[in-house]
């Protein structure tokens, strides 16, 4: 729900599986809608666009479902439509997989590699801010904690 203001769509629909965090972002922003359901059970929600920021390595998520959750994904985007998501390097492990079902739906699949320089703790949310904008400035700095982290985006999918 937090991406909302990232966007002007007509429609913009909240997937998780945590009510409180749907509830909150349906208070903050009252025109999204929400679907209180695992992303492997979503295959009902459509979208042209589909974001999917930090669930994979979300400590509520199961990484022995990575494959189901990324063909979930895949089924939920529109034709001619995009995908974005990342993976954390619990989920790596499925890497070949994934690449090998995303090119077989998109007819453009892209990676970026980064950096896990948050994996160990948690810090304040105005560190995060100021790390990443120095990362999106000097890209050298995604390394950092090696490349263990993959962000996708994939395009133009296929009928
Ligand atoms: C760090 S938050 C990401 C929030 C979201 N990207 C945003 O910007 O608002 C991770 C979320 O993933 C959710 N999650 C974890 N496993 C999930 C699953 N299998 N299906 C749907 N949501 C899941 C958690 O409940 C948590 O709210």
């Amino acid at each position: 729900m937090w991406n909302y203001p990232l966007f002007q769509t007509q429609r913009y629909i909240g997937v998780d599986i945590d009510k409180t965090s749907l509830d909150l972002g349906r208070k903050t922003y009252p025109r999204a809608e929400a679907v209180r359901v695992p992303m492997e059970q979503a295959t009902h929600v459509k979208g042209d666009y589909l974001l999917c920021v930090q669930v994979f390595n979300n400590v509520h998520f199961d990484v022995k479902r990575t494959i189901d959750a990324v063909g979930a994904l895949c089924a939920m985007v529109n034709p001619k439509g995009t995908l974005i998501f990342n993976i954390g390097k619990d989920s790596k492990k499925y890497e070949e997989d994934i690449d090998a079902l995303l090119s077989s739906k998109f007819g453009t699949v892209e990676k970026i590699r980064y950096g896990s320089v948050y994996s160990t703790r948690q810090r304040p949310m105005i560190v995060s801010l100021i790390f990443a904008l120095a990362m999106l400035k000097f890209t050298s700095l995604r390394g950092i904690g090696g490349y263990q982290k993959v962000y996708y985006f994939c395009t133009n999918r296929r009928s």
